[in-house]
């Protein structure tokens, strides 16, 4: 398997399979990856003549210190899972140098407000660093398709948005939310989890679920002060927030509308991890 730690020894490789006319599938990661990772990287295989899967804990997208140092790095069995699917994919993991220099900085963007709903109100500057990492890579490696998770639903609006608005030439393909068994969301955040921790945060998709059901004949603010009631309730919780948002403006919803589609977004702590997740409404 090919694995390249600059930019100039990717491009090389990559070009002339670009000159032949190959389709590149590129996911982008921060790596510890699992089986949410794995199924995107598996339609990209089904998509696309090569695909390219990165490794690199983008640091610009980390507004706290401790979660960023925190952060799992196992480049090697990550490489070990990605073999499992083909040996034929190509992996860039570069160091912070590569593609920071020696300013470690988030470009500016503006999404049309996208970035200050929900994740952009309790991460600051988070979106500006996942536009300047994503803007790089799409720009290196000039891929066809590009894979992101419905796990992060904001991150993908955004990364559409920011592909539209700035006239990036790659199309953003979305892809489902990968589950335990438990309900729980794949994350490589849940490596942090204790046992005990791992076994309650299923509560957080077996809430989403009852408050899918309960949506049908409840406002959305009843709905989401229902779901915030249960979440006070469980000791194990700390409830970050909860919002039922239409899902191109991410905005709240104030009153439903048939022709509407909505999601509803939770982030809460347990055992000092953060996690998020969302299903669709409608
Ligand atoms: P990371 O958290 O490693 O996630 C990489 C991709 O995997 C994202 O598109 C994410 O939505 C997707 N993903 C994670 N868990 C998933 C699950 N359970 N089911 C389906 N997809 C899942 O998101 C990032 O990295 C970074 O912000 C990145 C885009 C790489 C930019 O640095």
């Amino acid at each position: 398997m090919d694995i390249f730690k600059t930019n100039t020894s990717v491009t090389k490789h990559l070009e002339p399979l670009l000159n032949k006319g190959k389709t590149i599938g590129f996911v982008p990661t921060m790596g510890a990856l699992h089986k949410g990772h794995l199924s995107l990287i598996k339609k990209a295989i089904a998509q696309n003549n090569v695909v390219i899967v990165s490794v690199f804990v983008n640091p610009t997208q980390f507004n706290n210190t401790k979660d960023l140092e925190k952060y799992p790095r196992t480049l090697q069995k990550d490489v070990a899972l990605i073999q499992t699917l083909s040996d034929k994919i190509i992996v860039f993991a570069p160091n912070t140098n590569e593609i920071y220099g020696n300013t470690i900085q988030s470009k500016k963007y503006s999404f049309d407000g996208l970035e200050f709903q929900m994740e952009g109100k309790f991460r600051d500057g988070h979106f500006d660093g996942v536009g300047t990492i994503l803007d790089y890579f799409f720009s290196t490696l000039k891929p066809t398709n590009a894979y992101f998770g419905e796990k992060d639903f904001q991150q993908l609006q955004i990364v559409k948005k920011l592909v539209s608005k700035y006239n990036l030439d790659v199309n953003i393909i979305g892809c489902e939310i990968f589950r335990e068994a438990s309900g729980l969301a794949m994350s490589s955040r849940n490596t942090r989890l204790t046992d005990t921790g791992k076994t309650e945060a299923s509560f957080i998709y077996k809430t989403l679920l009852q408050a899918k059901k309960k949506f049908g004949t409840k406002s959305a603010s009843k709905v989401e002060e229902w779901v915030t009631k249960q979440f006070a309730k469980n000791k194990h919780f700390k409830l970050e927030y909860v919002t039922i948002a239409e899902v191109t403006t991410l905005k709240t919803v104030k009153r439903k509308s048939k022709k509407q589609k909505y999601r509803i977004f939770i982030a809460a702590f347990i055992d000092n991890v953060r996690l998020i997740d969302n299903i669709a409404l409608n």
